[in-house]
Parts: structure tokens; sequence; C-alpha cells
């Protein structure tokens, strides 16, 4: 990665994409009668450092089984889509970025990558790492914001060019279905013809396989789990005990989606001091902090019909564990 600033690497970020999201999202989450909290707010520096180390569990499939995915199907991908500038949502450190990237310029001339992620400061680590990579890449355009809010962030693609927006990891399934339909109609009005979505998606499967990838024997995802009461003890001035607070995971047959939650393990009481805000914990009250939704064909069709989307190919591995979709607008 180079130190030195590299003119081709821009960034642009939402105000208020960290502390004010955030305070908003504590004082509505911890007063509502199901305690709720975003799972955003995870991807601090180390939050995102911890995701890393989970991508590696031998436990967590999704993530080496769609790079396999994708290993297997990125020059389909790029032949299918001749796209000149790639769309990374949620690009985190970019680590399927590059089978991409490499396979479109196999086949033709990227000429600008633009991710998009919550941390500007890992977003701007990525950029600056890819732009250095990829010397024949014009520009690097960042864009520091939460997808819910701030896709018009996106700068507008180069007259001529072709888009290849990629969603991948799963994150999708981070939204109910009514919030997914509604991320998945904003990402669609942001394609044109010619354009492409990549959608990474875990699908549905033996409870028993994605339960074990949510409660891993090293605890990383423990630590991942209980990092979002770090991030809200020092950007909001708050004193939860990170230690009082049990890490669970299951699957939610009926929703067919991965639960995660922080259980406190005893009575206990929390002082947000930015926000002014005390909330009592009885032993057992529990936050959810996460859904992570498995797809069947149905839920996925369902999805992008529903955002004006159809599909061109359904890429999968052999055991059927995860899918890549790609799809183009109607
Ligand atoms: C980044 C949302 C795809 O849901 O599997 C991993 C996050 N949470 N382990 C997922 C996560 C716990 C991950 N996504």
């Amino acid at each position: 990665m180079s130190v030195i600033d590299d003119e081709r690497v821009n960034l642009v970020a939402a105000d208020g994409v960290g502390a004010s999201t955030l305070a908003d999202d504590v004082r509505r989450g911890l007063q509502a009668p199901l305690r709720e909290l975003p799972p955003k707010h995870f991807y601090d520096a180390r939050g995102s450092d911890l995701f890393d180390q989970i991508c590696d569990l031998p436990e967590y499939y999704p993530t080496r089984t769609e790079r396999s995915i994708l290993e297997r199907r990125a020059a389909d991908i790029a032949a299918l889509t001749q796209a000149t500038e790639l769309v990374e949502l949620g690009a985190g450190t970019a680590a399927k970025t590059r089978l991409l990237l490499d396979a479109l310029f196999q086949q033709g001339r990227p000429r600008r990558y633009i991710p998009f992620d919550i941390d500007g400061e890992t977003l701007l680590r990525t950029g600056r790492s890819v732009a250095a990579e990829y010397p024949s890449l014009e520009a690097v355009d960042c864009v520091a914001g939460d997808f819910e809010r701030h896709l018009h962030l996106i700068p507008a693609k180069r007259p001529g060019a072709r888009r290849l927006f990629a969603f991948l990891g799963g994150t999708i399934g981070n939204f109910e279905t009514r919030a997914r339909r509604r991320l998945l109609r904003t990402v669609a009005a942001q394609l044109h013809a010619g354009d492409h979505l990549l959608l990474g998606v875990d699908l549905v499967k033996d409870p028993a396989v994605i339960e074990a990838a949510y409660n891993d024997a090293a605890g990383v995802t423990a630590q991942f789990n209980r990092n979002v009461l770090a991030v809200i003890n020092r950007e909001l001035q708050a004193d939860f005990p990170l230690k009082a607070f049990a890490h669970v995971a299951f699957f939610d047959r009926a929703n067919e989606w991965i639960e995660m939650r922080l259980r406190a393990t005893r009575e206990l009481t929390v002082t947000v001091r930015e926000i002014d805000l005390v909330v009592e914990f009885a032993a057992g009250d529990e936050i959810r902090t996460e859904i992570s939704a498995k797809f069947t064909p149905q839920r996925l069709a369902r999805d992008l019909a529903d955002s004006g989307l159809e599909l061109v190919e359904l890429m999968s591995d052999p055991a059927g564990l995860f899918a890549v979709a790609l799809a183009r607008p109607v």
C-alpha cells in the first residue's frame, strides 16, 4: 500500500455518517420494546478487522464460497457485462474486488473503481491500495456513507461507460424484506441500460451449518458482536461493560434469517452520556444486533422482480451454499 497521496484517489463523505447516526440509532434502538442496534455500527477499524478475521474462520463458509464462485465465473461476468466502471457497495477491504478487476482487465479496459462503505478510514485505505495495484485505473472515487441514505452520493457514470455494481458477501441479508427491497430499488434506479448488478446472497441450508458460521469456536464472532458496544462507549461516552454481554446467534426458521443478539448476563445500568440516556438491563435482557437473511431461489426472484431487475445468470457453488446473481434492469 502506498502512503504517498495518489491524485487518482478521491473521497466523498456524507455528513453525519458517524456519531450522529449512531446517536439516533442508539436513542431509538435502546428505548424500543424490542431493543435493537443496526449492524452497520460494527464496522469501525477494529470491527472491520474482526470481520476480516471472521472471513477466514473454518466455520464461516460464505466468504470463501463466494470467492470460489467468483474465481470460477469472473471471466464470464466480465464478458457478460463488459463493464468499464466497477461500483462496489460495502467494499470493506476489497478482498474480492481484485478478482473482478483482474477479469475486467482481461477482457477490456476498466477505468474507474468506486468503493462505497460506511467506514471512511477503511475505505480510503482500500481505495489507495487498489489504485496502487492497478496503475492504469484512471480514478478511484471512494464514497463514505450509509447504504440506506447515501447511494445518491455515488458519482454519475462517465459518458459511454458501462457499470457493474457489486454488492457482495451477502450484506443485502442485513435488511428485512421491506428495507431490502427498498434498497434494491434504490440501487436499481442507478442502473441504466447496459449496466449490471452482481449480488451475493447466502442460501438457506441445514440450520446447523448456518449456526456454526455465527458461533465460531474461536469466539471471533462474539468479539465482533460486542464491538458495537465498544463503538458506543467510545463515540457516545457510554459505559457498557462488554464482559457482561453474552453473544447469541441462532437461525430463525420462520424468517429464514440468522439473528445475532447480545444478552445481559446480570442486572446492570448503562449510561450513554452524550445523549443523556440511561438504560436498565435485567439479567437475560437482549439487544438484537444483526439479522442476516438467507435466500431461497424464490426469495431472490421476488426481491429482484420487485426492484425492476431481471436475472441474467445465477452462479452457485457445487454444494449450493452461496449464490452470486448477475442481474440487469428490465
Ligand atoms: C457482512 C452482513 C454478510 O451476515 O454473515 C458475519 C456479517 N456477522 N458474522 C453476515 C457477519 C456475523 C456478515 N455480512
